[in-house]
């Protein structure tokens, strides 16, 4: 398995890819989210990595800019979507995708990574959600919301609330 930078050439694939792993209906949402996060100036800087094997796209990670009120200087970034083929799966490819998102991002300087998704599989990954960031809408699993400090120790001084790229504010993301 190898894992790149997406190029414009990928995008279809990665509609279909999500609308795969997702399914067909939240899969529709999902994929427009794909493609307006990926033409949103306010998602910069943007890391969007594909998973391949053999020539095929089997995974595919976004992680996008987040500003915390109060903190200008914090570099945070947000990991939505994930994704991997359903026959794909349980093979280690979401784990190498975060795993490489959040080596480019150490190396690039960002502090920490926001995700909201399932505690069980996100907590392998070093996430957790005692952390004083708010996220931008209510939330009916507060759980889920969940951070990955990349600097040792910046979660005890980051507080306040997020706000993502414009894309992905929109309530039903949340
Ligand atoms: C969640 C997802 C990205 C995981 O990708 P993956 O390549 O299968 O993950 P990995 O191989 O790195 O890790 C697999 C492990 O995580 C576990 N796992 C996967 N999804 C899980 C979940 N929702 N809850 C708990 N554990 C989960 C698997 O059981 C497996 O553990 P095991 O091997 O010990 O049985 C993939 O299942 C997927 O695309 N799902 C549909 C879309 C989705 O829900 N995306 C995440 C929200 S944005």
């Amino acid at each position: 398995m190898t894992i790149r930078e997406s190029t414009g050439q990928d995008e279809l694939a990665l509609l279909s890819l999500h609308e795969a792993a997702f399914g067909s209906s939240e899969g529709a949402g999902i994929g427009r989210l794909v493609t307006a996060l990926l033409h949103d100036d306010t998602a910069r800087p943007l890391l969007s990595l594909v998973a391949e094997r053999q020539g095929r796209l089997v995974g595919h990670a976004i992680f996008s800019a987040v500003s915390i009120e109060g903190y200008p200087g914090a570099s945070v970034r947000i990991l939505a979507p994930l994704a991997v083929a359903p026959g794909q799966q349980r093979r280690g490819t979401g784990g190498a995708l975060i795993a490489e998102g959040f080596a480019r991002l150490a190396a690039a300087g960002v502090d920490c990574v926001l995700v909201l998704g399932d505690p069980r599989y996100y907590a392998r990954a070093g996430f957790r959600a005692d952390h004083a960031i708010t996220a931008p809408h209510p939330l009916g699993h507060p759980e889920a919301w969940m951070a990955s400090e990349l600097a040792f120790g910046v979660l005890e001084r980051l507080a306040g609330r997020a706000r993502c790229a414009a894309s992905l504010e929109a309530p039903e993301y949340w």
